[in-house]
């Protein structure tokens, strides 16, 4: 069996030689190159393909992949919106993807991002880098006893809750369209999302993003907040108004933001500007200057264990679709492409 991996970046490399290692039954080659029409020729004479990029999935290069025998792809994200599923569906491809690779990444760097906001790390970093080392009048706040609002309590939101609430100590309430069973006895679920806007102290964002959901905190939302609240968001870009986001730190109604993903985040991050005037996008900028506004180019998820679990789980179910066998993972390509 002969399984051909594109993208492989730097930090993928050791996960990919140990599970080859492990699996001497499957031959691999792989390149740095992403998939497009001129690499897909790398993979002639394989029998399926592993792949991750940023950039769309030509139908040129799909369409090469199926002329030369290969039908099964899995890619080592979550995200298929790079896909046209009509391209997948007219070359008969299987898509596997790893939908959940490690939550803990996520929710760890959500509790990061309050813990550095409430203490007011960027602020002490700036006097720190002038040789200022006055506590005053850089007074942080404590998370413990404030009300932690965890919006989509599954994978990720759910460890969340628990690094607040246990390890913190903070008081947590979460609302979810579907609430999740292994969270019912901390009895910390309200009725609806504007409850959990009114009350909570702290508002972390930890749900998809369904087309009903886009700007779930807008202008309207906000104002339902209390004053003074902050807003995490490590889930999806689009669930947050950044224009509605800004004019809430203007007016002190929110008090601070901690932003692994942005509204308008394609065409900025995984990209070396030089510096923060340089990019060609002024609600980032905007953002990105405010002291108390922390932003990370989408690496919540960017750990060693992670990016281990991708490459594995990737490959694992590359193999088993290879050898006919039943498969998790396997992407319904009938229904809207996933995005992240
Ligand atoms: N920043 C990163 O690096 C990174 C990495 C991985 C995942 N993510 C994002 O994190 C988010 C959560 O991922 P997950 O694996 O925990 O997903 P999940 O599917 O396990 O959980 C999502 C939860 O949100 C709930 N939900 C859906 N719509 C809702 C709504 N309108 N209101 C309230 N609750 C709602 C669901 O019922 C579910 O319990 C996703 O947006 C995902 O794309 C970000």
């Amino acid at each position: 069996m002969k399984i051909y991996v594109f993208g492989v970046r730097g930090d993928e490399e050791a996960p990919l030689k140990k599970w080859a290692s492990e699996n001497p039954d499957v031959s691999i080659d792989y390149t740095t190159d992403i998939l497009t029409s001129e690499t897909a020729d790398n993979a002639k004479g394989f029998d399926g393909v592993c792949s991750v990029q940023r950039e769309p999935y030509s139908r040129e290069a799909l369409k090469k992949l199926h002329d030369f025998g290969i039908s099964k792809l899995s890619v080592r994200n979550v995200g298929t919106d790079g896909f046209d599923y009509k391209d997948l569906n007219d070359f008969s491809f299987t898509l596997t993807n790893v939908p959940v690779y490690s939550p803990n990444a996520i929710a760890e760097h959500a509790s990061f991002l309050v813990g550095r906001l409430l203490r007011r790390v960027p602020e002490f970093d700036k006097k720190f880098e002038n040789g200022n080392f006055k506590w005053a009048p850089t007074i942080g706040t404590e998370i413990s006893g404030k009300t932690v609002g965890v919006i989509g309590t599954g994978h990720i939101g759910s460890v969340f809750a628990r690094i607040m609430q246990f390890g913190y100590g903070a008081k947590v309430i979460a609302y979810d369209i579907d609430p999740n069973p292994a969270l019912e006895n901390l009895g910390i679920y309200v009725d609806s999302l504007d409850e959990l806007l009114e009350q909570a102290d702290i508002i972390s964002l930890h749900t998809p993003l369904e087309p009903q959901d886009y700007h779930m905190i807008d202008a309207d939302a906000i104002s339902k907040m209390k004053q003074g609240s902050y807003i995490i968001n490590c889930a999806r870009g689009g669930l947050v108004d950044s224009q509605a986001l800004i004019d809430g730190l203007d007016s002190g109604k929110i008090a601070g933001a901690g932003l692994d993903v942005l509204d308008n985040e394609n065409g900025i991050f995984q990209k070396d500007f030089g510096s923060i005037d340089a990019v060609p996008n002024e609600k980032f900028k905007n953002l990105a200057k405010r002291d108390n506004v922390i932003i990370t180019p989408h690496t919540a998820f960017y750990t060693k264990k992670a990016v281990h679990n991708m490459v594995y789980e990737a490959m694992d179910t590359q193999k088993a679709l290879l050898s006919g066998e039943i498969t998790k993972n396997i992407v319904d390509t009938k229904e809207f492409a996933k995005t992240v």
